[in-house]
C-alpha cells in the first residue's frame, strides 16, 4: 500500500476525507498532522484525535503542528461550527497527542525516504500548508522523501472562496504555500475549480445516514451541516466536497483530469493576497510546477465514497 501523511486541520470536510482513508487498504496512514486553520491548534489536534477514535484508527500517531501562520495574523474557517466538527460532539479522546511535533515527525519520516531507508511517502494536505513549509525551510532535502504533494487548495478559473481572489487554504497561509510550490515535488492540485464539481446534495446525505455503517449517523450530521443551502453561489443546495476529494484522487486518480502549469502564490497584495495565479501558457518561462485539476466524475467520487463508509459496517 502507498505510504502517506495527512497534513490537515479538522474540520468537517477533513473528517470525512479521513475516515474515507482510514478503511482503505490501498493507504498506510504513517501520521496525521493537524495545523492552526478551521479551528485554533488545540481544536484542530483535538478533533483528529477523536475522528481517530470514532474511525478505529487509534493506532495512528498525530502529531501537532503549528499554532500559527509563518508570517500572517491566524484566520481560521467559516463553516465548521464552534468545535470545527459541526453540531457533533465526540466522546472526549483517550488517545494522546504524540510527544514529538508535526514539523519533527515530517523531517523524520520524509528524511528517513530521502535518505532511500524506506519508499517515498505522499503528502496529502488537506489544510493550510505551515507545516509543511517550515519543515521544508529547516531540512530542504526532504523535498526527495516525497513522491507527491496531493492538495486541497487554491482558485483558478473559479473566484475565491474566502476573499474575491482566494481559497481558504492558500490565504491562511500563502507564505507557506509559495514555499511548498516551490519546493520542486510533483505536485496535484484540487482547487475550487475542481471541488465545486462535486456538490454534496441532501439526497446524498440520506444515502450516507443509510450507509455508513456504525458511524452513520455522525457522518450523516458533519454531512448534513455542511450543506451551505447557498443556491445562488453553486447552483444547487448541498456542500463541495473540498478535502475529501483528496482522499479520493489517492484512490480513482481516474476519476479526475487535470492540466499541468506553473502556479505561483500571492504573498504581498492587500485585494489579492493567497490567490494562486497560473501560467498556463509558459509566460514565465518557467517550467509547469502542479498538477491542476479541471475535471472531476462526480458521481465517481459520491459513489466511491458510499462504498468506504459502507465499509465501517464490519468494524
Ligand atoms: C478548504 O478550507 C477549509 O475550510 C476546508 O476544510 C478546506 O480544506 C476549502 O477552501
Ligand atoms: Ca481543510
Amino acid at each position: 500500500s502507498t505510504p502517506v501523511i495527512f497534513d490537515c486541520d479538522p474540520g468537517i470536510d477533513d473528517s470525512i476525507a479521513l475516515l474515507g482513508a482510514f478503511v482503505a487498504p490501498e493507504l498506510d496512514i504513517l501520521a496525521i498532522t493537524p495545523v492552526c486553520g478551521n479551528q485554533p491548534l488545540d481544536r484542530t489536534v483535538r478533533n483528529a484525535l477523536q475522528i481517530c477514535e470514532l474511525g478505529g484508527r487509534a493506532d495512528i500517531p498525530v502529531h501537532a503542528g503549528c499554532h500559527r501562520p509563518l508570517c500572517r495574523e491566524p484566520i481560521h474557517g467559516q463553516f465548521h461550527g464552534t468545535t470545527g466538527l459541526g453540531s457533533t460532539v465526540l466522546p472526549d479522546p483517550s488517545k494522546t497527542v504524540e510527544p514529538t511535533t508535526a514539523v519533527e515527525a515530517l523531517i523524520a519520516h520524509l528524511g528517513r525516504a530521502a535518505r532511500g531507508e524506506r519508499s517515498k511517502i505522499t503528502m496529502c494536505c488537506l489544510g493550510p500548508l505551515t507545516n509543511l513549509a517550515l519543515a521544508l525551510r529547516i531540512c530542504p532535502e526532504i523535498a526527495g522523501g516525497i513522491d507527491r504533494i496531493v492538495m486541497m487548495g487554491g482558485a483558478f478559473r473559479e473566484p475565491g472562496n474566502r476573499t474575491l481572489t482566494s481559497e481558504f487554504n492558500m490565504l491562511a497561509d500563502p507564505h507557506a504555500a509559495q514555499i511548498v510550490f516551490a519546493a520542486g515535488v510533483p505536485m496535484t492540485t484540487l482547487g475550487l475549480d475542481a471541488t465545486h464539481q462535486v456538490m454534496l446534495l441532501p439526497d446524498h446525505v440520506a444515502m450516507f445516514a443509510q450507509k455508513s455503517g456504525r458511524i452513520s449517523q455522525t457522518v450523516a450530521e458533519l454531512m448534513a451541516f455542511w450543506d451551505r443551502n447557498d443556491v445562488r453561489r453553486y447552483g444547487s443546495r448541498g456542500g463541495p466536497l473540498h478535502d475529501p476529494l483528496v482522499t479520493a484522487w489517492m484512490l480513482s486518480p481516474n476519476f479526475f483530469e487535470s492540466a499541468p502549469a506553473r502556479v505561483f502564490v500571492e504573498t504581498e497584495s492587500p485585494l489579492c493576497l493567497g490567490q494562486t495565479v497560473a501560467d498556463w501558457y509558459g509566460k514565465s518561462g518557467e517550467p509547469a510546477n502542479v498538477d491542476v485539476v479541471t475535471k472531476v466524475d462526480a458521481q465517481g467520487v459520491i459513489d466511491l465514497y458510499l462504498d468506504l463508509m459502507s465499509r465501517y459496517e464490519e468494524r
